[in-house]
């Protein structure tokens, strides 16, 4: 019931500036048909002139398949990153990729037949959504794979849904019963789908592997048994694996199986935080997207506490949203109008702090504050600081970490080191807080988000509305025009007096 009810009373509120849903949402951009943010409108940066980009379509580009590993923090835009390209190879590219429609979750304690089937199951379900289920049982193998997933969706009830809706298959989080059928067999049917899938005027087919990032902290040895027992599965010809893990994971898990590294592609992608701008920017397409009235919706919050929460969370994007999440629905019943920075970030520090306070013991609370001035931290540390006894700050210890307030980051020998998570960064003691204080908007960022709050809300510009906007010069407005061309947020239209801007489409 509660389900059904909140996001009713989230639109409601939304709609007060303009909006038909949350701009905030924090869910990765996605293919799925039925979000209200496409991705092909919603994604901001990771274009072909950035490293990450052209790395991974130097992977995408061998013929035959591939095997490559994206890492990054939690929260800064892998997954979106993936689909993006997936995206892209499916719909504007030479050599179009077949691809599921939502990404492949891997699951603890998976073996070969748990990931084959999921596989299986994600293909299966993408070609019922693309040519219809008459057309697929055309072809014996689709035939046979969606009796068989028929089959293993009457084990698990709990998966009906997600299948009947053909969304994306058992992918998403939803661990499968099989039942014991050879993995062999399986492997066949796998080669087989990707060798008809390739008939239908496709080069290949992209996998998704999207959360090996969870596996990885507390149970390295099952991740590297997963990986070594999938190793021929991963060289299936003419498809590409994508795995999406966190910093570190390559060096850590791959390079040391070197049967799995060799069938790797050398080096991981790095993707690293979108910049102020862009995080700006995207929130900006967001609102734009959403608005019901392209000419006059309000922005919830000022872009300066976007750039305040920027800092705040070393650009994590995720981040930045959650905490917009929490902040704007509590303070929207109070005013139609932006809500101004000052404001924001009180009314954020107040809540998370009275949600993590009616949490935990004054000590608790005391060894948090004492966390957060370290960067990371070992029960020895705390409990020397305390002069308590280490089972005790144990006990503590577990507290925290089941309300997500510290993680396990890694151990060294004996000694596991902690971190404190984002979440719990916001409800901060003053000196901490001071500490961030955002570093203010540089002129031309100021106006770089001025004109592209204006070309949201108007088609173009002129060489002389601009400097008449931000009021500068026509020396400055050439040179900052001729620098947003250049960058790739602009595209000029003519020649001359007549030439005009307009926002780059992508
Ligand atoms: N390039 C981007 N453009 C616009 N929004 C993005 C971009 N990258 C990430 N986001 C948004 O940021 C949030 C976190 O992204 P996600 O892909 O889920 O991160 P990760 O997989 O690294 O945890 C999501 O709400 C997503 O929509
Ligand atoms: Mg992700």
């Amino acid at each position: 019931m509660k389900e059904f009810i909140l996001p009713q009373l989230g639109q409601r509120l939304w709609k007060k500036y303009g909006l038909r849903a949350n701009p905030f949402d924090t869910a990765p951009l996605s293919l799925t048909s039925e979000t209200s943010l496409p991705i092909a409108d919603a994604i901001v940066g990771r274009g072909f002139e950035t490293y990450e980009s052209r790395s991974l379509c130097n992977v995408l580009c061998n013929p035959g398949g591939a095997r490559i590993i994206i890492e990054g923090q939690v929260g800064v835009g892998k997954t979106t990153f993936v689909n993006y390209h997936r995206y892209i190879w499916e719909n504007h590219s030479q050599d179009r990729l077949f691809t599921p429609q939502e990404e492949i979750a891997v699951t603890e304690h998976w073996q070969l037949s748990h990931f084959l089937i999921n596989i299986l199951s994600a293909l299966i379900s993408k070609l019922i959504l693309l040519i219809g289920e008459k057309e697929v049982s055309k072809v014996p193998v689709f035939q046979e794979v969606l009796a068989l997933s028929r089959v293993f969706f009457q084990t698990n009830l709990s998966i009906e849904g997600s299948f009947m809706g053909f969304g994306g298959g058992f992918s998403r989080s939803h661990n499968i019963n099989v039942p014991s059928l050879p993995e062999i067999q399986l492997m066949r049917y796998f080669r087989e789908m990707v060798r008809q899938i390739k008939q239908m005027n496709y080069a290949g087919v992209f996998l998704h592997i999207d959360n090996l990032e969870i596996l990885r902290r507390e149970d390295t040895h099952s991740i590297r048994a997963f990986l070594e027992i999938i190793r021929d599965c991963l060289q299936t010809p003419d498809v590409y694996f994508v795995f999406v893990s966190n910093q570190g994971f390559f060096r850590d898990i791959i390079s040391s199986l070197p049967r799995v590294r060799s069938i790797f592609f050398g080096k991981p992608v790095a993707i690293a935080p979108l910049t102020k701008i862009q995080v700006i920017e995207a929130i900006h397409k967001r609102y734009h997207i959403l608005a019901m009235d392209k000419q006059k919706f309000i922005n919830p919050v000022e872009d300066s506490f976007i750039g305040y929460l920027y800092d705040l969370y070393k650009g994590n994007m995720r981040y930045i949203m959650d905490a917009l999440n929490m902040a704007v629905p509590d303070l929207l019943n109070q005013s139609e109008y932006t809500i101004s920075t000052e404001k924001a970030q009180i009314c954020l520090d107040h809540l998370v702090k009275e949600q993590i306070l009616a949490l935990l013991t004054p000590l608790e609370w005391e060894m948090l504050c004492f966390c957060k001035a370290k960067e990371k931290f070992t029960n020895k540390m705390i409990s020397d600081q305390f002069h308590i006894p280490s089972s005790n700050v144990a006990r503590s210890m577990e507290h925290l970490r089941d309300l997500n307030l510290i993680y396990l980051d890694h151990k060294e020998g004996k000694k596991i080191y902690y971190c404190i998570t984002e979440y719990a960064k916001i409800a901060t003691p003053v000196s901490y807080q001071k500490a961030i204080e955002p570093t203010p908007f540089s002129p031309i960022e100021k106006r770089t988000f001025e004109i592209l709050s204006f070309l949201q809300k108007n088609q173009k510009i002129r060489h002389q509305e601009y400097a008449q906007l931000v009021k500068v010069s026509p020396a400055t407005a050439t040179r900052d025009l001729n620098q947003l061309v250049k960058t790739g947020k602009l595209c000029r239209i003519g020649q001359g007096k007549k030439s005009y801007y307009e926002l780059k489409e992508g």
